[in-house]
């Protein structure tokens, strides 16, 4: 039934990215604009669950644009995956007359908003807040782009390292099941080897494609390995299958971890989580629920929920092929 949105929540949901304080701003603003109240939830539906709310306005979120992280906290909630947990969250929201809200965050909080808003009939929007970049309907989720260059910056140091020592180095990034930040960074950065989920390269062309590259006459190597790449060993396992084949080489790991999460967000999270949280207010205003706000051909667009979760985003083949000739 559609009713007059009064008062809408907004929180941040799962993995943490760049961009999700910028986003917060944007919704708060855009109900100040709007005569529309807003709250914010702390800890994602943990603090759902728990009334943990705070009343918002556009001086509360000033000086964050800027800032990492994610000033109303994150949580992956256990108690939320079961209906006596949502139930106590729709409690609270009604309580506090919240009657639309704002989730940002990735697959798993848009799961967990699509059977609340379905059980409860809630009306929530979503943005995608992750630097995966593994969401459907979005051609970058907020904070992959950040991502993307904090680890560039990361590798080109590592390179130097490598280069005086003559060293091979695995670098494990993240991106879950998915290689989109492997697959870009290894182009971006010049890695001689991009291991990603979507491609199974196999030991042999591993050590081939290593050998070539030494022949060549490379004296030091980057490899990047996605953390969800299937080649049945993990980058440890990797660097002692090297050296036991190719004693040539001297082989460093370098797990680069949560850092990627972390920093300010770049231009481009800043204005997409702009335009993102105008959007997912907007969309309420007017009467629309279940659907993730995204990036498609530059303009915003909404997709349901079930697509976004249900879709396998897709990383560009072109881009393996590039990083094939660059690393003649
Ligand atoms: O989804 C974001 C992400 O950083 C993934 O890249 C990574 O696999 C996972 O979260 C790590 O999760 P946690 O914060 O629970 O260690």
């Amino acid at each position: 039934m559609l009713h007059k949105i009064k008062k809408i929540g907004v929180m941040t949901s799962g993995g943490d990215s760049p961009g999700m304080n910028a986003a917060i701003r944007s919704v708060v603003r855009a109900c100040v604009f709007h005569n529309v109240e807003c709250v914010g939830i702390y800890r994602g539906y943990e603090g759902m669950i728990e009334g943990d709310f705070v009343p918002m306005n556009a001086r509360s979120v000033k000086g964050i644009i800027n800032k990492g992280g994610t000033v109303l906290k994150s949580a992956r909630s256990k108690e939320f995956r079961t209906y006596e947990g949502r139930k106590k969250a729709y409690d609270k929201l009604v309580e506090a007359n919240i009657d639309a809200f704002v989730v940002i965050g990735g697959d798993g909080s848009f799961t967990g908003a699509m059977i609340f808003s379905q059980e409860f009939d809630i009306p929530v929007m979503g943005i995608p807040g992750t630097i995966d970049n593994d969401i459907v309907g979005t051609t970058h989720t907020l904070g992959y782009d950040t991502a993307l260059n904090t680890v560039v910056e990361a590798i080109d140091k590592i390179r130097d390292t490598a280069s005086s020592h003559n060293r091979l180095f695995f670098v494990e990034v993240m991106g879950r099941d998915v290689g989109h930040i492997a697959l870009n960074v290894g182009v971006g950065a010049g890695a001689e080897e991009i291991l990603i989920p979507e491609e199974d390269l196999g030991l042999d062309r591993l050590l081939e494609s290593l050998r070539r590259s030494k022949q060549s006459g490379k004296s030091s190597s980057i490899v990047v390995v996605a953390e969800g790449d299937k080649i049945g060993k993990n980058v440890f396992e990797l660097k002692d299958y090297v050296e036991e084949n190719m004693t040539e080489y001297e082989v460093r790991v370098s797990v680069l971890g949560h850092m990627q999460r972390g920093g300010s967000p770049s231009c481009f999270d800043r204005v997409l989580a702009s335009r993102m949280g105008v959007k997912a207010v907007e969309s309420l205003i007017n009467g629309t629920s279940n659907c993730m706000v995204g990036l498609k051909n530059d303009v915003m667009a909404l997709t349901p929920f079930d697509q976004a979760v249900k879709g396998k985003s897709k990383i560009n083949m072109e881009l393996l092929r590039v990083s094939d000739i660059m690393t003649i």
